[in-house]
């Protein structure tokens, strides 16, 4: 059983607002690192409409932004279902607590005082889904890229149920990338947090690396493991073409989730994944595992 004593701790450092007096400086160094053949015009949209709400200065609530909001925050109905599953496979329910930082929506964790979200929830079923079918630990992975790492909320879960101090590297289109720096910042505290905007990408270990997309053919990465939930699959066919080319850059575990039926699927099963459904509250989504 899967277990973790949740030592790092979830909720410490650098304070919001003076991070979010620096936003607009970090989001001007990293804003045109971007390969547009990457994205997605959908993508782009949301990233245009982010920019613009949150210059200059990012409002406190800023989770409640409709490109995050509704991309990543999943409907509270699924919060019965995943949630016995992961906290049964946890010791400290501190792991399922909500930060508060950019006001995102939370629900009372039953029998605490503890307030959680369901989209907390949802990151950490993944990560114990990943565990239990691949029968590997997170604690195995040294180097995690992922790819699309929307605010930050599976690298801020990801790193509390490390049992070390894991070199980690999410890959995003810039004004993502500023947007984790903004959130993982202020919860796990500056000092672990790089978000880089020079070429070469030298990961730094035991930090959480913020690389915007321009960047990626000048990141130097050796991964454990790959991570990318309905995020490669919205890339386009030249970014996914890019990570199959760099074989998941080096990466001998797997976790992505997207639709079944979803094209990209096939190339992943291809690479020696296996298909495990998310369950019969969400038909249709599956994990893809190595
Ligand atoms: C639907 S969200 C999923 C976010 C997160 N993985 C989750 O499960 O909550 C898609 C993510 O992919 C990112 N993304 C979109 N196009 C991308 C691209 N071309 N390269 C890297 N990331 C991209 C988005 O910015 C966002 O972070």
């Amino acid at each position: 059983m899967c277990s973790s004593d949740g030592r790092h701790g979830l909720a410490r450092g650098s304070t919001i607002a003076g991070l979010a007096g620096r936003f607009a400086e970090r989001m001007a160094a990293v804003r045109p690192l971007v390969d547009a053949s990457f994205v997605r015009s959908d993508w782009a949209r949301r990233n245009d409409e982010l920019a613009r709400d949150l210059l200059p200065v990012p409002p406190a609530d800023f989770l409640r932004h409709p490109s995050i909001a509704f991309q990543m925050f999943v409907n509270e109905r699924l919060v019965p279902h995943e949630l016995p599953y992961v906290r049964s496979r946890l010791t400290d329910d501190r792991l399922l607590a909500e930060p508060p930082v950019g006001g995102p929506p939370t629900v009372p964790l039953p029998d605490s005082d503890v307030r959680t979200s369901s989209n907390t929830v949802h990151q950490l079923f993944h990560l114990l889904r990943y565990q239990e079918a691949t029968g590997r630990r997170i604690d195995a992975a040294a180097t995690v890229v992922e790819w699309g790492g929307g605010f930050g909320a599976l690298m801020r879960v990801l790193v509390a149920l490390h049992r070390g101090e894991p070199t980690c590297v999410v890959f995003d289109t810039p004004v993502f990338s500023a947007v984790q720096w903004l959130y993982l910042s202020a919860v796990l505290g500056e000092q672990r947090v790089v978000l880089h905007d020079t070429a070469p990408v030298r990961p730094v270990a035991g930090r959480v690396n913020l690389v915007p997309i321009g960047l990626v053919d000048a990141t130097d990465v050796a991964a454990d493991l790959f991570i990318s939930n309905w995020a490669l699959n919205e890339s386009t066919p030249t970014a996914r073409q890019h990570v199959v080319d760099r074989h998941w850059f080096g990466a001998d575990s797997l976790l992505l989730a997207m639709h079944a039926g979803d094209p990209f699927a096939e190339v992943v099963l291809a690479a020696g994944a296996r298909a495990v459904p998310l369950g019969d509250f969400l038909p249709g989504q599956h994990y893809l595992v190595v």
